[in-house]
């Protein structure tokens, strides 16, 4: 990927996409409602949201809702950046921004080495919105490209 090259997706729609997807969270049990949006070189955006179970352990978070849909639409790859954000029901958003689990770093590298890309990954928190590259977040990744 040609880090210099201007993105396809703008930060703020991502954001606001990973919000609204944040307004369908199932999570009764914890009531953190997280949002994700995934943006591709097409321009393209698909969203997700955590759906939580009552076997705890059997929650999906919303990075990973999201690559599920993704993938299940045929994409494989061009994954350009990812907004993620969080909070209690009627404050996402507010407080710290949220990073994703260690096993949504692994989903989301999947998808995003499928295309060799390295996305970025916009955490919003309510001051800051920290920017990462998914390689920052999970070095050295076992991916499909160790397979291949
Ligand atoms: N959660 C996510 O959806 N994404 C993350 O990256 C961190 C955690 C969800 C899982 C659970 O439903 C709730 O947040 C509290 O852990």
């Amino acid at each position: 990927m040609d880090r210099g090259a201007a993105l396809s997706v703008d930060r703020d729609t991502l954001i606001a996409a990973a919000r609204t997807a944040a307004g369908q969270a199932y999570a009764p049990y914890s009531g953190f409602h997280v949002g994700a949006a995934l943006g591709f070189s097409d321009g393209s955006l698909v969203t997700g949201s955590n759906v939580e179970n009552a076997s705890y352990g059997l929650t999906l978070c919303a990075e990973t809702v999201a690559v599920g849909k993704a993938m299940s639409e045929g994409r494989r790859g061009a994954l350009e950046a990812v907004a993620v954000i969080g909070g209690k029901a009627g404050a996402v958003g507010v407080g710290a921004p949220v990073t994703p689990c260690g096993r949504c770093r692994q989903v989301l590298t999947e998808l995003a080495q499928l295309g060799g890309t390295d996305p970025l990954i916009w955490c919003a928190g309510e001051e800051e919105v920290l920017e990462l590259r998914l390689s920052a977040l999970l070095p050295h990744a076992f991916g499909p490209a160790n397979l291949g």
